[in-house]
């Protein structure tokens, strides 16, 4: 396969869209494979500005690239156990819910938050066969054609589009489209998506709450990159305020682009809605990473003001509260909502010192080396996997408190 790059060209789009088309007509089919256009746009204009400053802020957010040991590709085995325990239901969910237009031509599904590796593709190709399907069984025809499926996969701009457009499946029965941007803003034109779907990638905020990096601010986050909703009550209100007004962005821009009896399936890391106190805190191996920077900041290799001034932008919902953002949103309605049970987690969760200090590095890597230099990850992956390994908390599968929710909505009419 080869990849051929145009140069970024730059055209108006009615008075206020601007389209750039940056990747042009990409795979050749040197292999004897079916030759399929890929090409990426960006989408920016002056009538979405109420979206622009999410736009900007997530700029800085991407999983770790390639297809290296500590790529995303090589360690997202735990999302994909979630997607694999998800597979049946959203197959049939989308056969029996879906609404259709026989005569339509074409068929369009986003991928949000797509990042590189199997797991887009497997759920892609899932899709695509639950799209097939029901269109097969749609009442009426003899043999109903089956559209033209094109698959736009959206992430970040600092996502690995060319490890992910190299490595897509050969024999894969769509278009594929890279579609950067962030998903906290509009993406696509309006009633332009017909299948949406979502996994792992809501629950990273649009960027860290203003509030917990001002220092005269109640809710500053000194010491700490996370937050704790019980000894930082302050910083979790703040995270849980940002979580809304992303939902709603969120919700808000899908409903411009979803047509109308068209669905969205979303995989949302979360945590029970009633957690007793003694586990309140989650994240706490993120709160493992805050303390080795603390002690790399005591030892005066990164500055005070730095570790204070880092935040991660992640947030683990609850059922309920997703459940009245939605309701809230009004745009969609929620045809199954339901904790997804992964009998192999204790397979797919990483549960080696080694492999479980690449997986969380998989993820945070990127947002860690802009802010810190990507001179220190390293070592501070090194004291991380020493301090998880002298406890006996962190790989026990027992005292893994988050869950992942399975959410179908449709647009309403
Ligand atoms: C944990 S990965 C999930 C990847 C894949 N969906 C999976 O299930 O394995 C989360 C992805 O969401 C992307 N992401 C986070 N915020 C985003 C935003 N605002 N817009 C688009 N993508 C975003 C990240 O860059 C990352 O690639």
């Amino acid at each position: 396969m080869v990849c051929l790059v145009s140069p970024l060209i730059n055209f108006p789009r009615k008075n206020h869209e601007r389209c750039h088309r940056v990747l042009l007509l990409a795979s050749s089919d040197l292999s004897g494979h079916r030759l399929h256009q890929v090409s990426t746009r960006i989408y920016s204009s002056g009538n979405l500005s109420c979206d622009a400053d999410e736009q900007t802020r997530v700029v800085g957010m991407a999983m770790n690239g390639g297809d290296g040991p500590h790529s995303y590709a090589e360690n997202s085995a735990y999302q994909r156990g979630y997607f694999e325990a998800a597979k049946e239901v959203l197959k049939d969910e989308i056969v029996a819910k879906l609404d259709v237009n026989p005569t339509s031509t074409w068929f369009r599904i986003a991928d949000l938050g797509c990042s590189t590796g199997p797991n887009t593709y497997l759920a892609v190709e899932t899709i695509v066969e639950a799209v097939e399907q029901r269109f097969k069984s749609e009442p009426g025809l003899d043999s109903p054609p089956t559209p033209e499926i094109e698959v736009l996969f959206n992430d970040t701009p600092l996502n690995d589009f060319n490890t992910l457009l190299r490595c897509l499946p050969p024999e894969r029965r769509y278009y594929a489209t890279a579609a950067p941007g962030s998903f906290y803003g509009r993406l696509f034109p309006k009633a332009s998506i017909q299948m949406a779907y979502s996994s792992c990638s809501i629950c990273w905020l649009s960027g860290i709450p203003k509030e917990v990096a001002d220092e005269t601010s109640p809710a500053w986050n000194r010491g700490s990159i996370h937050y704790d909703n019980v000894a930082r009550k302050r910083v979790f209100e703040a995270y849980v305020a940002q979580f809304a007004k992303d939902m709603e962005v969120f919700l808000r821009t899908r409903a411009e682009e979803v047509v109308s009896g068209g669905l969205m399936a979303l995989l949302v890391a979360a945590v029970p809605d009633i957690m007793p106190d003694s586990v309140t805190t989650v994240a706490t191996e993120i709160e493992v990473l805050g303390s080795c920077l603390v002690d790399m900041a005591k030892q005066g290799m990164i500055s005070e003001e730095q570790v204070d001034t880092f935040n991660l932008p992640l947030y683990y919902t609850r059922p309920e509260e997703l459940k009245e953002l939605i309701i809230r949103n009004g745009s969609f309605s929620i045809e199954r909502m339901e904790i997804l049970n992964n009998k192999k987690e204790h397979v797919t969760m990483p549960m080696s010192v080694e492999r479980r200090a690449m997986f969380v590095r998989a993820f945070t890597e990127g947002l860690l080396g802009q802010h810190f230099g990507s001179s220190i990850v390293d070592e501070l992956f090194d004291r991380y996997a020493k301090k998880i390994a002298i406890s006996s908390f962190y790989l026990k599968p027992d005292n893994h408190k988050t869950l992942m929710l399975f959410v179908l909505l449709k647009r309403m009419k």
